[in-house]
């Protein structure tokens, strides 16, 4: 599975990644607001899917149930297969309005938002998630519980802390945690730089598949 990555491209990257193997492929985070309000870079450039890359699963990010929503409706009827909803970037930007990983906080607009993602497009939605803000915090774990009694179809784990910003060890045995409890499938991330570190993860963890980002780039 080929994991998202903001700014680094769009479908041309994602058929690469059809090409080597990956089974499924998710686009970049594409803003609900911008959907929603009709953005036209949004809509012509986040949207477009190309006939060879299905199944794709188009990743949205925002802090309103509603816009969620409408946006979600957008992404249905632009072909996708799936909605992956981010709920663990870390950056700045993205946080300060309510949305990425500052919904590992707030729960019960997380859970609203999912349900709203889901019926809007009547599409399954799963959620990526960080394990929570700062070490220790386990507060992505409590919310994935929660989608999934809820709205939602399967769990993207990426087992580092916000505040570690994509940097550091992620925590492989965590995520071992996390797949036992959950009934859903959960997809790995972080980490995964080569042929070594991938099945090592995969293996360690139980997960459902694993989910390439930063290592897929470069030397595919
Ligand atoms: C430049 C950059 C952009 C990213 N953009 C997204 C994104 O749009 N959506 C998302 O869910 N994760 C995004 N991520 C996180 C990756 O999908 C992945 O979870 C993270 O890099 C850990 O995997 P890795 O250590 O194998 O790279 C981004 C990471 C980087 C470094």
């Amino acid at each position: 599975m080929l994991a998202p990555l903001a700014g680094i491209g769009n479908w041309f990257v994602r058929l690469q990644a059809k090409r080597h193997g990956a089974g499924l492929v998710v686009s970049e985070m594409v803003s609900s607001f911008g959907l929603k309000y009709g953005d036209e870079r949004t809509t012509r450039e986040f949207l477009r899917i190309h006939p060879d890359e299905h199944p794709v699963s188009i990743q949205l990010f925002g802090h309103d149930a509603e816009a969620m929503r409408i946006a979600a409706a957008k992404v249905a009827e632009a072909g996708a297969d799936l909605i992956d909803l981010n709920m663990g970037c870390p950056v700045r930007k993205v946080c300060k309005t309510g949305a990425g990983a500052a919904l590992l906080d707030d729960p019960d607009r997380a859970v609203a938002i999912a349900r709203a993602a889901r019926e809007g497009s009547g599409l399954p939605v799963t959620v990526k998630l960080a394990s929570g803000q700062r070490p220790g915090d386990r507060a992505g774990l409590h919310l994935a519980q929660r989608l999934v009694e809820d709205a939602v179809a399967g769990i993207a784990f990426h087992p580092r802390h916000a505040s570690q910003e994509h940097r550091g060890e992620p925590d492989y045995d965590l995520a071992a945690t996390l797949v036992e409890a959950l009934d859903v499938p959960v997809v790995i991330s972080g980490g995964l730089s080569s042929d070594e570190r991938a099945a090592e993860a995969f293996e360690r963890t139980g997960a459902a598949a694993l989910m390439l980002a930063r290592g897929s780039l470069g030397n595919p």
